[in-house]
């Protein structure tokens, strides 16, 4: 579903992904791990297409990002670090705003609105601006806004930090949804736990390099260590 091959992107003559090639499958959870400026940010910015590589491909459903970049990112959600919504519409407003561009039926909108919201406990704030909501509230708007897309591809970057513990519970339920309905995760995470509890596989980035990918049971394997998630990223990032 997400095909990357010997991905480079220069800043000037620092490289912040260097030569970096994975592959997705339909249904799987990628977990991307990398210590902080390791090239996380970057590479999710280059497979969403809002930032050109400086050589590679990014094929995403068959689809090349560069070439076909609208094509692509109607197959495409992304979630920011930073989650950004406009702080003057209400939370409703805002999840038709996004139902519109992407032409969901306003019947099914209105569906999907009343589900999302009532699943992260914000169904009775839908009608408060978005500029009162905390960073927590903003993101969980922007996971509703996204799952209601029914895109193929999921680009997370840090998915739950401000999300507090039951919206953590609730994020992992959805997206394992997702997954069974073929929807392929992108997630950048910090948080070693979870992405050892509900990734399929991991690749781990290092000064834009990927220093070792795979199932976590191979990365033991090729670290020599047979411990935690933590265990091996410390090892390997040391
Ligand atoms: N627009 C930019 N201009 C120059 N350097 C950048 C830019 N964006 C990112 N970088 C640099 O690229 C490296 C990787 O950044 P980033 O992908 O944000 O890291 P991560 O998300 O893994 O923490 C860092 O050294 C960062 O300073
Ligand atoms: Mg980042």
């Amino acid at each position: 579903m997400i095909e990357i091959k010997n991905l480079t992107k220069k800043f000037g003559s620092y490289c912040a992904v260097d030569n970096l090639s994975l592959l997705v499958k339909s249904g799987e959870i990628f977990g991307f791990l990398g210590p902080n400026g390791a090239g996380k940010t970057t590479t999710i910015k280059m497979i969403a297409g809002i930032m050109s590589p400086t050589s590679g491909n990014i094929i995403v459903d068959g689809v090349d990002v560069s070439k076909s970049a609208i094509e692509a990112k109607k197959k495409i959600a992304y979630i920011p670090d930073e989650p950004f919504v406009y702080p003057n519409l209400t939370a409703r407003e805002f999840l038709r705003f996004i139902g519109d561009i992407y032409d969901i039926p306003s019947k099914e909108q209105d569906e999907a609105i009343s589900f999302y919201l009532s699943r992260f406990d914000l169904l009775d704030k839908a009608d408060q601006l978005l500029g009162s909501f905390s960073h927590g509230m903003k993101q969980k708007v922007l996971i509703a806004s996204v799952l209601m897309r029914k895109p193929k591809v999921i680009l997370f970057d840090e998915p739950t930090v401000g999300l507090d513990p039951r919206s953590v519970k609730n994020f992992k339920d959805l997206i394992s949804t997702q997954t069974k309905a073929g929807v392929s995760i992108f997630m950048c995470t910090h948080i070693l736990e979870m992405a050892e509890k509900i990734c399929d596989k991991v690749g781990i980035i290092y000064n834009g390099k990927m220093i070792s990918c795979g199932p976590i049971d191979k990365l033991r394997k090729e670290s020599g260590n047979n411990g935690s998630l933590e265990d091996i990223f410390l090892e390997l990032t040391s």
